[in-house]
C-alpha cells in the first residue's frame, strides 16, 4: 500500500497520480486489481450509488457503511474518506470524533474535507491529531446550494487568486494531497506548481499532479448525467441491460432454468418418498 509519502514522491517524479471512486466491494476489488493508486470513497456515492440529485443527504453512517464495504476488497489500497455535509464545521471535538470513526471503526487511510475559510482550522486539528486530510477545492459539490449550482470556479482573476491562496493554506495547515474540480487547466497548473503536495484533478485539465474520476461515470454505470469532463472508458450499462432484458425472456419462455443450473435427488429417493 502507498503511504502519504510516496504520493509526494509520485509527484517529485512527475509520475501521474491515478485516482478513482470505489463504494462497494466488488468495485474496489476491481479497482485494486487494476494498480489504482488510491481510492476514494467520494460522497458523490450519493449520486451514483444511492440516486440522490446532492451529496448533501450523505450521512457519516453512509460513509462508515461504503468505506467498510471499499476496504474489504481493496485492503492493500491507501483509501481516502469524504468526510459527508456538514461533518466537519461545528466544534473542533465533533471533527475529530468524526475522522475517528472513519479511521477506526470504517478502516479508511485519509479524510477529505471540502472548502477553505474555517475548514483551514479543521484540517490543521485532523493533521496534528494524526489524521491524513485530502483537501478539495474548486468546484465543492457539499456547497453547491451557496455556489449556486455546479459551475465551473476561478474563472475570473479574483477568483483564481482566491483560489490559489486557499490552496496554500490548505497545505500550511497539514493537507498532503489536494483535489480540485472543476477549474480552469490554466488556474489548477499555478497551483500544482505553487504547491509542494500533490494535486489530483477532476475536471481541471492536464497539469495536475494527478486524475480523480468517479467509477460510475469511467465505466459508463447507471442512468446517470455524465459531466462534460468525464472519459467514459466503456459503458456497462449496455451488456447488463441486455443481460436483464434475456434474463426475463428466459425466464417467460422456461429456457431458464435448464438442467445444468437445477438440483435432483436420486430417482429411488424419490420413489421412497412417494412410498
Ligand atoms: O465524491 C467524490 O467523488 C469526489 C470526487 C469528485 C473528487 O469528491
Ligand atoms: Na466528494
Amino acid at each position: 500500500m502507498k503511504s502519504t509519502t510516496d504520493f509526494l514522491k509520485l509527484k517529485e517524479n512527475k509520475e501521474p497520480i491515478a485516482m478513482v471512486t470505489a463504494y462497494d466491494y466488488p468495485s474496489a476489488c476491481l479497482a485494486e486489481k487494476a494498480g489504482i493508486d488510491m481510492i476514494l470513497v467520494g460522497d458523490s456515492l450519493g449520486m451514483v450509488v444511492l440516486g440522490y440529485d446532492s451529496t448533501v443527504y450523505v450521512t457519516l453512517e453512509d460513509m462508515i457503511v461504503h468505506t467498510k464495504a471499499v476496504k474489504r476488497g481493496a485492503a492493500d489500497t491507501f483509501i481516502a474518506a469524504d468526510m459527508p455535509f456538514m461533518t466537519y464545521h461545528s466544534s473542533f471535538a465533533q471533527t475529530l470524533e468524526n475522522a475517528k470513526q472513519l479511521i477506526q471503526i470504517a478502516g479508511a487511510n485519509a479524510v477529505k474535507l471540502e472548502g477553505s475559510g474555517e475548514v483551514i482550522d479543521h484540517i490543521y486539528k485532523l493533521t496534528q491529531a494524526g489524521v491524513p486530510v485530502v483537501g478539495h477545492l474548486g468546484l465543492t459539490p457539499q456547497l453547491v446550494g451557496v455556489l449556486g449550482g455546479f459551475k465551473v470556479q476561478g474563472k475570473d482573476a479574483e477568483a483564481a487568486r482566491k483560489l490559489i491562496d486557499d490552496a496554500k493554506r490548505v497545505q500550511s495547515a497539514g493537507a498532503f494531497a489536494l483535489v480540485l474540480e472543476c477549474v480552469p487547466e490554466q488556474v489548477a497548473a499555478i497551483v500544482s506548481e505553487e504547491l509542494s503536495i500533490p494535486t489530483i484533478g477532476i475536471g481541471a485539465g492536464a497539469k495536475t499532479d494527478g486524475q480523480v474520476l468517479v467509477y460510475h461515470d469511467l465505466i459508463g454505470y447507471g442512468g446517470h448525467r455524465v459531466p462534460k469532463f468525464v472519459k467514459q472508458y466503456t459503458n456497462v450499462s449496455l451488456p447488463i441491460e441486455e443481460a436483464l432484458v434475456q434474463y426475463i425472456a428466459d425466464v417467460k419462455t422456461k429456457v431458464f432454468p435448464s438442467k445444468e443450473h437445477t438440483f435432483s435427488i436420486k430417482t429411488e429417493e424419490l420413489d421412497t418418498l412417494y412410498g
